[in-house]
């Protein structure tokens, strides 16, 4: 029998969530359900995957449970903080991605969960307008330090108020503004700890106030949101200081998972892509935040690199460069001189609420460049996409800190739409869905104390 040195799962874990909104409610009201046997965790990888070990003869499809010690969901606790004070049942009902019949059998402990007051800059999300935000000396916006302090209050209280043995941070909230990582801030603890003394606003988003927070307590980090947080030198130091597991970013849901799956089916055939136009409408708080241009930014730069990693230019020109005839590529000087062309955009409208309808139009070519087209019209459900990716999220960055792994978890890509990796030196993510299941499958066999493999399934 393989022997497994992962820590057992003892006691209750606490998952703080930062943001109360649709994804989070949409996640925490599931669980409770679940727990309840009222609901099914349905696209959850821990609950309903089977895992081959062993080879030959020999093999078996296993749970995840089954190889490696996982929290049970009776043994969640959650918490949140978020910028408007309404209970998780308020919340969830707001959000009117679920049916009340979905929410009122556990809306006693959904109002029991009550948002902490949030770290929260206006200028990180303009639209926002609640007023559930920490505040320091006369009332003012806190200093980064300031925040970092407060949030580390609250990680603390929260864990001897609920008597939990362990704790994961995942943030579910908006999306920020874009925030280019800066050398001379983000590359090294030191000079990201200074700029949080100085309260280097333009530089310290209040996301990195909390991730800073978590792992300072010993909590993994998960960056649910395209934001930059903990995808930064400094903080990666910080979680091996710590000896803490983090993970990013964006959760992989929609559109995105779609392209990560249907893009290894040009690449492994070895067709030509001349172009690939994504677009969505949504009308949720997520849309709305995401209208703001500077807080789009963000998502696009996280949307747009998922292609490039899968269907690269320089290892297939003729099939990824820009597509155009070779006498037309001489002298062309544009953003697609060498590349197919990539477009994403999202736009709100309050109609859809939740759910997102998203159109893809994929340009590609085949033998003796003989042009087709690809369109996919997905009309999917956000956050019901989202909160399976939450429970994996946290029960795994759980396991693997009692595996005693710290730093980015590379083996979570599969669920996360802009793997985090380090680009210091040259790393590479990857984004290729089936690439990365073999990553995960891997990570949990050797957790397991079984061999990792690539063989076929
Ligand atoms: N649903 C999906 O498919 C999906 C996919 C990828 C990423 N995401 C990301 O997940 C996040 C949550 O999405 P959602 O649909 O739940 O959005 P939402 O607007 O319903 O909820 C976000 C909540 O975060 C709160 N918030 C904002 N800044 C905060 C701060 N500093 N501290 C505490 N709370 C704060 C807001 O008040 C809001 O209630 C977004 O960033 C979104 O881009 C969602």
């Amino acid at each position: 029998m393989p022997t497994s040195h992962v820590l057992p799962a003892e006691g209750k874990l606490g998952i703080l969530v930062v943001g109360n909104g649709a994804v989070a409610t949409t996640f925490i009201t599931g669980v409770l359900m679940a727990r309840k046997g009222l609901a099914k965790p349905i696209g959850s990888m821990t609950q309903y995957d089977k895992i081959r070990v062993g080879r030959g003869a020999d093999k078996r499809y296993l749970p995840y449970a089954d190889i490696v010690p996982l929290a049970r969901l009776d043994d969640i606790v959650f918490g949140c903080w978020d910028v408007y004070g309404a209970n998780a049942y308020e919340a969830a009902i707001y959000a009117e991605v679920l049916q009340p019949k979905d929410i009122e059998p556990v809306r006693a402990e959904l109002e029991a969960i009550r948002p902490m007051a949030a770290a929260f800059d206006r200028d990180y999300a303009r639209r926002l307008t609640g007023d559930n935000v920490k505040r320091g000396v006369g009332g003012q916006l806190p200093t980064r330090w300031e925040m970092v302090e407060a949030l580390r209050d609250d990680i603390r209280r929260f864990k001897s108020e609920q008597g939990c043995s362990r704790l994961v941070v995942l943030w579910a909230a908006s999306t920020e503004i874009y925030v280019p990582v800066d050398a001379s801030v983000h590359h090294h603890l030191s000079d990201l700890e200074q700029a949080m003394r100085s309260d280097d606003r333009s530089r310290i988003a209040p996301s990195m106030c909390y991730a800073y927070a978590a792992l300072s307590e010993g909590a993994p980090f998960i960056m649910g949101a395209p934001n930059t947080t903990v995808d930064i030198p400094a903080m990666w130091e910080l979680a091996e200081q710590t000896h803490t597991p983090i993970a990013g970013k964006d959760f992989k849901t929609g559109q995105t998972l779609v392209k990560s799956g249907f893009a290894p089916i040009i690449g492994t055939r070895c067709l030509g892509l001349n172009g690939w136009f994504s677009t969505n409408i949504l009308g949720n708080r997520d849309g709305l935040v995401l209208d703001e241009p500077a807080n789009f930014r963000t998502k696009e730069v996280s949307k747009l690199s998922t292609l490039e990693t899968i269907l690269k230019p320089e290892a297939q020109p003729e099939l990824y460069g820009n597509g155009r005839p070779a006498a037309q590529q001489a002298n062309v000087d544009d953003a697609y001189a060498s590349h197919y062309a990539h477009k994403v955009r999202i736009n709100y409208y309050p109609p859809r609420g939740d759910n997102k309808e998203g159109w893809d139009n994929i340009d590609i070519f085949g033998w003796m460049g003989y042009e087709m087209q690809v369109k996919i019209n997905f009309l999917c459900r956000d956050s019901i996409l989202a909160a399976p990716l939450c429970l994996d999220l946290c029960l795994l960055s759980d396991l693997a800190a009692r595996a005693g792994r710290y730093g980015t978890q590379r083996f979570l890509s599969f669920f996360l739409k802009s793997p985090m990796h380090d680009y210091t030196r040259g790393e590479e993510p990857v984004n290729h869905l089936y690439q990365q299941y073999t990553m995960l499958k891997n990570a949990i066999r050797e957790m397991g104390g079984y061999e990792a493999d690539e063989e076929m399934d």
